[in-house]
């Protein structure tokens, strides 16, 4: 196989120089010429290895067409404005609790991204997580990411970790509603929010595992955490895949679609139909109500279809994309309002209660809790939620 180099030479340097350039890039497995190296040592110009970090814009994707559609709908809420021009932040140590198809697609993820220094791999099966992060560190042979991943079969192993995403606990198998998984995860979920409290104590708690509001509610009890640490993955799974139904049934582009789905992750949940979106315009001029209520249907229904069809496991690929979508938000490579499921103090009339809502989110969790005015119906829908989660976890 021929390997084609970049070679970087003396004139390049002296084109450098009198660009008023004071470093140039060399790129991965390129070659200085001895010539170059004088020159560029005479005229100090530095060589550095490439590839070099760059400031990169947030990502001006869909987010920031439905930022401005939710702020054209609540004046009352003024949303902060996007930092522009800002390079994302690198996590420090992302912490993956459970190696299993969602935790080992994530850590994947955000190791290929670079997103964070390390990430710590946890499970409780000997040898997983460990042979996990040895295959995710040879690939960063070939991805070039920096990032250093291990492994470990106890949670006090991911100390001292700056994001805390917890997929640990047991999966649906078919016929298995997510509420059925209460009894059995909320003892693990328990045990890991103590663990998590005394190794991570500044932690921002990702919670994936299901039920997951009423798991959420757990993560908070445990740890201790005030609300802006503790969260819920569910509404950008929600949303991506109501958005792909929305799309398909359009037949329009993924981009060309924008909508929400809040509420909780279960039979209550809300896709917010009255904000969602297809090429700008509300979706009712695209689809008939049938339509839209079939695209609802196939969107709370869409994990146990994907359980039904794998029998032994529940979805993994887009759960991490939607996880990762929440990190993106925290280390600002994507701006505006984004669900996650937070404990409500008094936000859409619900207190004390976990529940998806859109929120704003920085590298402490949680900023704000977008309150937009959404409708009756959709309102009434949320209350109902929050009411069916409080009964679930007797508060
Ligand atoms: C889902 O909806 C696993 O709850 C997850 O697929």
């Amino acid at each position: 196989m021929s390997v084609s180099r970049r070679v970087i030479g003396s004139e390049q340097v002296v084109r450098a120089s009198r660009g008023g350039r004071r470093f140039i890039e060399v790129p991965p497995g390129g070659i200085v010429t001895v010539q170059a190296r004088e020159t560029a040592a005479r005229m100090d110009i530095a060589l550095r290895d490439g590839p070099l970090d760059r400031p990169q814009t947030p990502a001006a994707d869909g987010a920031a067409a439905l930022y401005r559609v939710l702020y054209r709908r609540s004046p009352k809420w003024m949303p902060p404005k996007p930092p522009a021009g800002r390079s994302p932040t690198r996590f420090r140590r992302l912490a993956v609790i459970g190696a299993g198809g969602v935790g080992g697609n994530l850590a994947q993820l955000a190791a290929a991204r670079d997103m964070s220094g390390e990430i710590v791999i946890v499970d409780v099966v000997p040898g997983l997580a460990d042979s996990m992060a040895l295959d995710l560190n040879h690939s960063a042979g070939a991805t070039r990411s920096k990032c250093l991943v291990s492994g470990s079969v106890d949670a006090s192993a991911a100390a001292d970790a700056d994001v805390v995403v917890v997929t640990a606990g047991r999966a649906r198998s078919p016929g298995m509603s997510r509420a059925d998984l209460l009894a059995v995860n909320r003892r693990t979920i328990r045990a890991l929010g103590e663990k998590i409290r005394a190794a991570s104590p500044n932690a921002v708690v990702i919670v994936v595992s299901n039920p997951l509001d009423e798991m959420t509610a757990e993560m908070l009890w445990s740890t201790e955490f005030p609300r802006e640490r503790v969260m819920g993955m569910a509404g950008t799974l929600d949303s991506a895949r109501f958005r792909t139904e929305l799309a398909r049934a359009a037949r329009v582009g993924i981009d060309e679609v924008e909508a929400m789905v809040v509420g909780s992750h279960g039979e209550e949940m809300t896709p917010l139909i009255s904000l969602a979106r297809i090429r700008g315009l509300p979706a009712d001029r695209f689809l008939d109500g049938g339509e839209i209520a079939g695209c609802v249907e196939r969107t709370v229904s869409a994990g146990a279809r994907v359980v039904a069809l794998r029998r032994t496991a529940s979805a993994s690929i887009a759960p991490a994309h939607a996880i990762l979508e929440l990190l993106e938000h925290m280390r600002g490579a994507r701006v505006g309002p984004v669900p996650a499921t937070v404990r409500l103090a008094g936000e859409y009339g619900i207190e004390g209660v976990p529940l998806g809502v859109p929120c704003l989110l920085g590298p402490n969790g949680l900023i704000e809790i977008a309150e937009l005015s959404i409708d009756a119906s959709e309102r009434a829908k949320l209350l109902n939620a929050a009411e069916a989660v409080r009964a679930r976890i007797g508060n």
